[in-house]
């Protein structure tokens, strides 16, 4: 028999500049020192395959437009690729996965922003997972203008604005709203933690959240 305890499983979300890979490097660390072996991951990618279709879907140019169910069911493959290649397995076998963005975001991107319909994301985000849930989600919330002007920064370090960065405000305003639609609908699994702060403020509360998730669900 079996008597391994399932990982616990912990998303990220949020929009371009909010912080989320700091704050992954921050709940891992967090994570191991009370003895948990951690994996962390992102979305799209996680895997070769997946990460070929992050490639198009963040480059994707030229005359071929790519149509907002395209990139709706491309996420959605990658998804499949990485939840049942990486995710399931590493919580199957105990180990803590930290995501970098998860089916909220579809919900946010495809569903707030690119407007397809509520009930098509949600039958495809559970048809993705098959039963494969976060356990927590944190929203790292901030203005947009704050974020653009953080991807503004990394641009001129990192290169080129990929497909979404390169979307006007209105449509990262609708992100936004998405997100904390979302989370006032889910709010037991999401939290909202305001992304303005210092990484350390973000990292303390957030670590609080854990710890009080972690002892429900043990
Ligand atoms: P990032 O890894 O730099 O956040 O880039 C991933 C981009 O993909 C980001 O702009 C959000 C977008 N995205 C979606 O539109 N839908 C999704 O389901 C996921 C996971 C990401």
């Amino acid at each position: 028999m079996n008597t391994q305890t399932r990982g616990f499983f912990i998303t990220i979300e949020g929009p371009e500049g909010a912080g989320k890979s700091t704050l992954a490097q921050a709940i891992e660390k967090h994570l191991q020192k009370s003895g948990k072996k951690c994996l962390r991951t992102r979305e799209p990618g996680g895997t070769p395959l997946a990460e070929q279709l992050r490639d198009v879907l963040k480059r994707h140019k030229g005359e071929e437009r790519l149509h907002t169910a395209t990139e709706l069911l491309l996420m959605e493959a990658a998804r499949v690729q990485h939840v049942e290649e990486v995710i399931r397995p590493a919580l199957d076998s105990g180990v803590c996965v930290i995501c970098d963005r998860f089916y909220d975001s579809t919900s946010a991107y495809q569903g707030g922003a690119r407007g397809v319909e509520a009930g098509v994301i949600e039958y495809l985000n559970n048809y993705a997972v098959s039963g494969c849930h976060p356990d927590l989600t944190i929203l790292l919330d901030l203005p947009v203008e704050s974020g653009f002007a953080r991807t503004a920064k990394r641009e001129q370090t990192c290169g080129k604005f990929d497909r979404f960065e390169q979307e006007n405000i209105e449509f990262h305003c609708n992100v936004r709203a998405a997100f904390l639609k979302l989370a006032e609908i889910n709010s037991s699994r999401i939290k909202v933690v305001d992304a303005l702060r210092t990484r350390e403020e973000i990292a303390h509360d957030v670590e609080i959240l854990i710890d009080e998730c972690l002892f429900k669900v043990q």
